[in-house]
């Protein structure tokens, strides 16, 4: 099992780019495999996860070519796919487990998903539920709501459903059936999760549409449709992934770090707004769009960070950057309070425990609650005092806990070690390779 070494360090420099973005990897290979003619993607994500994607739909039938930088799907259409002769083998992607079971809810063939140990203890009756509500044939396995799941060929309808949370991975589920239902399908959530699925079926040419509540809450809707199109897709970089290096930028003293071409999208730049909440130094230059998601180039400079609340519709938009707060509180001045975000608990650990245990190895202040923490961050005003100090540090497997720690690291007194630091290949394979390009020789 790989550790990695990790000291503290003064002056960040450099301008990098970030890998792209994990959601819209995943949704533009599903896409692309159910829609007629090529979709040519750019910019694609290498990592784990988004493989056991590829893997999957290859099972499928689906042809999918690397060349040179470029994914190319050749789309089978909407019902041209073909019976996997094995159990697809989703590792460690609950995106790809929850989006895919509504695509596989409306096959005429019966399908087994299955994952590694998290995997198969993440809930997954949050999408068995409206999906059996629409008329899908599908089962826990071992009757536990959790995968392996077994899909069978069912006749869907449409639904209008209320998801009691705001969910990107429930909505996209019952969006993808819903093109294969009778009917017009409608998910309400309590606010607005990540809109990439409906911004993706919308340019391949389904009929998605989102109203808006006065309560804060969001209905997508989808009418059923006959085929989809393939495109071309140039995926914007990874926001989850820059968020570890504006973390980095910000807390390293002396530090200035150029990220480019990052998506911004509105439902995935709560880490954004936080950070400048937070007080830090960054401005966001040469800001475009292409297929509906906005990006740009973001500049951090060391900033003294003081703490905040993250609470209510903020926390779907930043849910995965929540690990990288919680490093950044710990170095700021004042308390941090994160409330609402009892969906830490279900992701690929219980992030509310692994931060938990990180940040107290490192001698942080911090109180897990039963929907967040609450952080007494140790930063002085002048930055004279080292907040952290470097400790043995468990990843428990979750990518997002050792990139966290990693920068924690960079941060702390003395020596930090990241434990089964290779898991950072869900997301991000060359996430240290980034991280030696910035840090000075
Ligand atoms: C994702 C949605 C989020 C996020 C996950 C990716 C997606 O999960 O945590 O990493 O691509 O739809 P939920 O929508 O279940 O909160």
């Amino acid at each position: 099992m790989s550790v990695k070494t990790i000291t503290k360090k003064t002056g960040l420099r450099g301008e990098i780019t970030v890998p792209g973005d994990k959601s819209i990897s995943h949704r533009s290979i599903m896409l692309g495999s159910i829609a007629l003619g090529t979709t040519e993607v750019t910019h694609f994500l290498n990592g784990a996860d988004c493989l056991s994607t590829i893997a999957c739909f290859r099972e499928m039938g689906v042809e999918i070519e690397r060349k040179n930088g470029v994914v190319l799907i050749h789309g089978k259409g909407m019902r041209g796919l073909s019976a996997p002769e094995n159990a697809l083998n989703v590792g460690n992607s609950g995106t790809t487990t929850r989006l895919m079971s509504g695509i596989l809810a409306g096959q005429q063939f019966t399908s087994v998903m299955s994952g590694d140990t998290s995997l198969n203890s993440r809930p997954m009756g949050r999408i068995i539920a409206p999906l059996q509500e629409m008329g899908a044939n599908i089962k826990s396995i071992n009757g536990n709501n959790c995968a392996p799941l077994q899909i069978k060929p069912g006749i869907l309808h449409g639904i209008s459903y209320r998801s009691p949370v705001a969910s990107a991975q429930v909505k996209s589920a019952v969006l993808l059936a819903g093109l294969y239902a009778e009917g017009d399908t409608a998910l309400r959530e309590p606010s607005l999760s990540r809109n990439h699925t409906e911004l993706m079926l919308l340019s391949f040419g389904a009929p998605v549409t989102t109203v808006f509540h006065t309560d804060g809450s969001a209905t997508a809707e989808i009418s059923p449709c006959r085929e989809l199109y393939g495109r071309q897709i140039c995926i914007p970089g990874d926001i989850s992934s820059a968020a570890y290096f504006i973390a980095a930028g910000a807390l390293i003293p002396n530090s200035e770090l150029l990220i480019k071409n990052v998506g911004t999208n509105m439902t995935r730049a709560g880490f954004l707004k936080v950070c400048k909440e937070m007080g830090a130094d960054l401005t966001l230059l040469n800001q475009s769009a292409a297929g509906g998601e906005p990006r740009a180039d973001i500049l951090i400079r060391t900033s003294r960070l003081k703490g905040t609340t993250v609470a209510g519709d903020l926390i779907p938009t930043l849910i995965d950057e929540i690990p990288m707060i919680a490093v950044m509180a710990a170095c700021a001045e004042g308390r941090t309070v994160i409330k609402d975000a009892a969906e830490l608990k279900v992701k690929e650990t219980n992030r509310i425990d692994t931060v938990t245990a990180g940040l107290r190895a490192m001698g942080a202040d911090i109180t897990p609650t039963d929907d967040g923490m609450i952080i007494e961050g140790k930063g002085a005003p002048d930055n004279s005092n080292f907040p952290l100090t470097g400790a043995d540090v468990r990843s428990f497997l979750d990518h997002r806990i050792a990139m966290s720690f990693a920068i924690a690291g960079l941060a702390a007194k003395g020596e930090t070690k990241i434990q089964d630091s290779q898991c950072v290949d869900i997301s991000y394979p060359d996430f240290f390779g980034t991280l030696n390009q910035i840090c000075p020789a």
